[in-house]
């Protein structure tokens, strides 16, 4: 007799109904992958009479939540209903039970990834979670299993779609950050609070996720330095334009000897840097390892099926681990010692634009601020300001370390003849590190 293994989903919203799509049009695939039947037997969500994009018998909806955690019959739990507490709460409690659980929860994952996989392990079971990074693009797996003979040293992604998007609007229909904001809250990719798109907090979870998996070292979501895109301007991308730069919502994670450094923020990324193409809500994640060299992972970011491509897979990972008996064996203890860079470790380039007073000796002072922190100039240029007795001098540093450049940063809001710091990026892109 065929074995038959049966899923309980908790949600079934954009990515649920994605997946119970996936798991009926592909029921014959699967069975034969996996020589079992997959079965989705029951699903929990808020309102029983909302009308459901995809097709499935209605009785095995319901809205009590421990109907699915508490079905002794259920193997796998999927998680698309998205949030912290209850979803923590249902996580626990399923891998308590030895369920085995799925999730695209990158705001749980990044929160409480760390003791829900050990709890996962402590318990003989698994915690998969490849939708919560990047949808569609299978970078949990690359990171665990195709790049694991390898020393990374660098990641950089493209991790919200929402906000690479606006920027794509933005630089190539002219349109205001308002304007595609809102387009891209229509389409779908945005939070429904969009706040934690635009300041970074969204793509900040993403990163926390891929450099503990990429570093092997407990990384947390505190340890992420985060800055938002709203003060953007369409005059800073056309610069950036003008110099070689495309502006880009980019997360980085890098280590070296001194130790590890996380950030989101907007960048001036290199226009020859493969990253600086991805366009629209596309994704993506170019990491570096000192064996592999450069590679890059490309694709959808979010969406229903993209998204529930990455969950069914890993609904496939786990049932697999069930047939073959060696559910919870996957070793998640981290190799290394948290070891993070220090602000006087942290070293970057940065584009600064600056309103300075037009007179004799401006230009001078300002060069010896910047030689006081040790940060040598790459290029430098000024060119009018709006108003007569103005200029604007708009410069590119050599890496300088992030204590040094917060003293620059100081010393130009104290001096006299800087009028006002219009813009300041960080510079990616350069060569490979
Ligand atoms: P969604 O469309 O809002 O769907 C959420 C589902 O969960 C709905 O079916 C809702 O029920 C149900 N639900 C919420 N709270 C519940 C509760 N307390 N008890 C029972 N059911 C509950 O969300 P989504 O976009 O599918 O996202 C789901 C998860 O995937 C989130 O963690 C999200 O961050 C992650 N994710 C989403 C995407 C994407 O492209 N959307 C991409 C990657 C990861 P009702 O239908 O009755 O309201
Ligand atoms: N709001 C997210 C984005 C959805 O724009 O990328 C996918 O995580």
């Amino acid at each position: 007799m065929t074995k038959e293994i049966n899923i309980g989903m908790l949600g079934f919203g954009t990515v649920g109904s994605g997946v119970a799509t996936m798991i009926r049009e592909n029921e014959q695939q699967l069975s034969q992958k996996l020589g079992a039947k997959v079965k989705i037997k029951k699903i929990a969500v808020r309102d029983l009479d909302k009308h459901r994009a995809a097709d499935l018998n209605g009785s095995i909806l319901t809205t009590d939540i421990n109907e699915v955690l508490e079905d002794a019959t259920i193997d796998v739990i999927v998680e698309v209903m998205g949030g912290i507490e209850g979803a923590h709460e249902a996580i626990e409690q399923a891998l308590q039970s030895k369920k085995a659980v799925v999730t695209a929860n990158k705001d749980l994952m990044a929160l409480h990834g760390h003791k829900l996989l050990k709890l996962a392990g402590d318990n003989a079971t698994d915690l998969y979670y490849e939708a919560s990074v990047a949808g569609g693009i299978p970078i949990i797996r690359t990171l665990e299993d195709g790049l694991a003979s390898d020393r990374i040293s660098t990641i950089m992604g493209i991790v919200n779609g929402t906000t690479n998007y606006i920027l794509t609007k933005m630089k190539e229909e002219n349109w205001s950050y308002d304007e595609a904001l809102k387009k891209a809250q229509e389409l779908g990719f945005a939070e429904s609070d969009p706040t934690s798109d635009v300041e970074g907090l969204d793509a900040a979870r993403k990163m926390a996720i891929l450099a503990t998996l990429a570093f092997s070292m407990e990384v947390f979501l505190d340890d992420v330095e985060v800055r938002g895109m709203t003060s953007i301007t369409t005059e800073d991308i056309e610069l950036a334009e003008q110099f070689g730069y495309h502006v880009k919502m980019l997360g980085y994670a890098e280590r070296d000897e001194d130790g590890v450094e996380v950030g989101v923020e907007p960048v001036f990324l290199k226009s020859s840097h493969p990253m600086a193409s991805v366009r629209n809500e596309y994704n993506a994640v170019y990491v570096y390892g000192d064996a592999v060299g450069e590679t890059m992972f490309y694709g959808p970011g979010a969406g229903s099926m993209p998204t529930a491509t990455s969950v069914v897979s890993d609904v496939i990972a786990a049932c697999r681990n069930l047939l073959l008996g060696v559910a919870g064996s996957r070793n998640i203890d981290y190799v290394n010692e948290r070891k993070l860079k220090s602000q006087d470790q942290q070293k970057a380039q940065f584009f600064h634009r600056l309103l300075v007073k037009d007179e004799v000796g401006v230009f001078s002072e300002l060069t010896s601020i910047y030689g006081r922190y040790g940060a040598s100039l790459g290029s430098i240029i000024q060119r009018p300001g709006e108003k007569a007795g103005e200029a604007e001098v708009i410069l590119i540093t050599h890496p300088v370390s992030r204590k040094n450049h917060n003293g620059i940063i100081d010393e130009l809001n104290q001096s006299s003849f800087v009028q006002k710091i219009i813009s300041q990026y960080r510079v990616e892109g350069g060569e490979p590190r």
